[in-house]
């Protein structure tokens, strides 16, 4: 197991005071948004599904009636509180969760059918050695899915400038050819890819779950204020204004790679 990296730190750190928040927001969304997406990878009743950074579960869980098995894996201990309280709410028996790093995953080569990460790609600090890890726990036949925020090519600094300032455990968001580029040379063929809007959401409602460090959230809320005024979409994501309350969308990706 590799020593706990600084920027790992900072994950648990900033995903500890995120985890009831986050959990809320992605609750709330769940029915409207993230679970078409989610039922659209295509999981079989026999799947044994590996759900990594699994977050408070709102993927693992949305999955599990539909597979045989399913593990939810986070690095987060206060993420997987949140996740077994949704199970128990859910009443949801086929879950088991793990918590570790996914640079290292705990588990025998080829041990699942269906291996899955959503929204976290953006905060690894190895994403292509992740991918190795998912790659090497899938068997051969099974699928990997990587869901992830994906601005355009041209906008990802100005997305990781932003988003770090909200976050600071941000890393990188990565574009839809990033994300293929990834994949080459880890025995998947081509990806099949969804592309998807996570919103319009109140950007207000994403600060209320952020821990900026060197700012405020007035700060960043007037920031997208100016960006929404502008209609320039600087930040790579979509933000406008409703009744003088800023509303931003983001633009998301899912790879779906066969192991071969
Ligand atoms: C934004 S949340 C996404 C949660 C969930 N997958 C979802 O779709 O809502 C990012 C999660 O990635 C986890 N994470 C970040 N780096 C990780 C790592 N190296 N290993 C395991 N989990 C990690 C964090 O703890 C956090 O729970």
């Amino acid at each position: 197991m590799p020593e706990t990296s600084l920027h790992n730190e900072k994950i648990v750190d900033q995903h500890t005071q995120q985890a009831s928040g986050y959990a809320k927001l992605t609750g709330s969304m769940a029915g409207q948004q993230r679970v078409p997406r989610h039922l659209a990878i295509g999981a079989r009743p026999d799947d044994e599904l590996l759900d990594i950074a699994c977050g408070p579960g709102s993927l693992t869980l949305a999955l599990a009636p539909h597979v045989a098995r399913a593990t939810g894996f986070d690095i987060t201990p206060a993420m997987l509180d949140q996740a077994r309280a949704a199970q128990s709410k859910a009443d949801i028996q086929n879950v088991e969760w793990v918590q570790g790093d996914a640079a290292a995953l705990p588990f025998a080569d080829g041990s699942f059918t269906l291996v899955t990460c959503s929204a976290a790609f953006h905060h690894f600090e190895n994403p292509a050695g992740i991918l190795a890890e998912m790659v090497r726990v899938c068997s051969p036949g099974g699928r990997v899915v990587v869901s992830d925020v994906t601005p355009d090519a041209d906008k990802t600094s100005a997305y990781d400038r932003m988003e770090k300032m909200r976050d600071p455990s941000h890393g990188h968001a990565h574009s839809v050819p990033e994300l293929v580029a990834l994949g080459r040379g880890q025995y998947l063929g081509d990806p099949s890819i969804q592309t998807s809007l996570a919103g319009p959401m109140s950007y207000e409602a994403v600060l209320a779950t952020s821990f900026p460090e060197q700012f405020t959230r007035d700060q960043l809320l007037e920031l997208m204020r100016d960006d929404a005024r502008c209609r320039a979409d600087s930040n790579g994501f979509k933000a406008e204004l409703a009744d003088g309350e800023v509303l931003v969308t983001y633009p998301m990706s899912t790879m779906i790679w066969t192991k071969r």
